[in-house]
């Protein structure tokens, strides 16, 4: 077993670590707006004694702490996100959101409070050799915070040889740990499609190039792409979000265009560059087949999230030592949902896991109005942390 495990220290103030999550949570702020957040963040740091960086990657925080020596040279980050989401809360905590229309639902709250027990820890022990870089993060959901704070020089600014993150997970267990060597979460993109046809009267469209029989021409023949060109062994998703052409009031006109928006989830360039092209090759085609015209547009929103197999491995091993194989699992299957900490590790190599939580088996899943994340599991998310930069950059050799 670990020969010290943070663990129990860190359960001392675990209450502390608990009020602090709800004050986050009855107090959310979405991205790039996280203000009262970051300045807790900030202020509880300070409180610490932690060296603190204010303002990296506009709403961001770092602390910075160094061990009991740090002439190794070795350095290691660890991320938690701290934004909230525009969904309005169903639960009925005594906690709750006081802001209309924003809750916590994806647990940011209790990532910040994580790494927030991580530092108290580490400031009242500092047994480790090298410097570990708290990365406090804006806006995750969707505005790419990650990018906001590596394009603001994160990595320049604060060395980090290997990088860690955390994200609560309904669907394990609270107190496992998941996480496997390769790629945990799917590249996120957004694609649009407008139809340009040739309206007209509905009782007459022989006159007309329809728009919609078009779009659903299209919409079948995208499905084509994951069953027949794809590998089989490889993973994509192609989803359509949004179609629109007409009005229900005018139902005897055919409209002169239609409106599709939709997702891609892939895990490698390869088969994101091959989805892209045979969307664009098949909208075009079956566009033309009919007389009409469609462009695609395709935005490439959050990168795939891909561990190192080498990091990925010693945060198994490490998660292992502190809470026993039976709690560990080292192959989780990945998710086709999308992470910002991907930018971060295409800079520096390092490793995304899961963090049990339970919940799922209430219908309690991330974004889900009735979510709260499981303030048991804190300690154990603190620990980890800990025990990565104390095992990374050990005092003794
Ligand atoms: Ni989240």
């Amino acid at each position: 077993m670990y020969p010290r495990s943070p663990l129990a220290s860190i359960q001392k103030f675990h209450q502390e670590l608990i009020a602090l999550r709800r004050d986050l949570h009855a107090n959310p702020e979405i991205g790039f707006q996280e203000v009262r957040t970051s300045g807790i963040v900030a202020g509880a740091l300070e409180a610490l004694g932690v060296e603190v960086h204010r303002g990296v990657g506009k709403t961001g925080v770092v602390g910075v702490i160094r061990g009991q020596r740090h002439d190794s040279g070795l350095s290691i980050g660890l991320r938690a996100d701290m934004d909230a989401l525009p969904i309005k809360e169903e639960g009925d905590a005594a906690y709750c959101s006081t802001v209309p229309g924003l809750m916590h639902a994806c647990g940011h709250d209790g990532h910040t409070a994580i790494l927030l027990g991580t530092a108290k820890y580490l400031m009242q022990n500092r047994d480790f050799n090298g410097t570990a870089v708290l990365i406090f993060q804006p806006a995750e959901e969707g505005l790419g915070g990650a990018k906001a704070m590596v394009d603001d020089g994160l990595f320049e600014r604060f060395p980090c040889d290997s990088i860690y993150a955390l994200h609560n997970w309904p669907a394990l267990p609270a107190g496992t740990i998941g996480i496997n060597p390769g790629p945990m979460m799917a590249a996120s993109d957004r694609w649009e499609v407008t139809v340009e046809g040739r309206g007209g009267h509905g009782a007459h469209p022989y006159q007309t190039i329809d728009p919609i029989v078009v779009a659903a021409h299209i919409v079948t023949a995208l499905q084509t792409i994951v069953s027949r060109n794809v590998h089989p062994v490889e993973s994509a998703v192609i989803s359509l979000g949004h179609i629109q052409a007409g009005s229900p009031t005018t139902p005897s006109v055919i409209p002169s265009r239609a409106h599709l928006v939709g997702t891609v989830r892939t895990f490698s360039d390869t088969v994101q560059k091959l989805v892209e092209s045979r969307m664009r090759a098949l909208i075009a085609s079956v566009a033309e087949a009919f007389g009409a015209t469609a462009e695609l547009k395709y935005h490439r929103s959050y990168p795939a999230t891909i561990n190192s197999a080498q990091q990925a491995n010693f945060l198994a091993d490490v998660a292992t030592d502190l809470f026993g194989a039976q709690n560990v699992v080292r192959d989780l299957i990945p998710s086709m949902g999308s992470e910002d900490f991907s930018f971060m590790l295409q800079k520096r190599p390092g490793a995304y896991f899961r963090l049990g939580q339970g919940g799922a088996e209430q219908g309690r899943f991330l974004h889900n109005p009735k979510f709260d994340f499981n303030d048991e599991v804190i300690p154990m998310g603190s620990a980890l942390f800990a025990a990565l930069v104390e095992r990374s950059m050990p005092l003794e050799k």
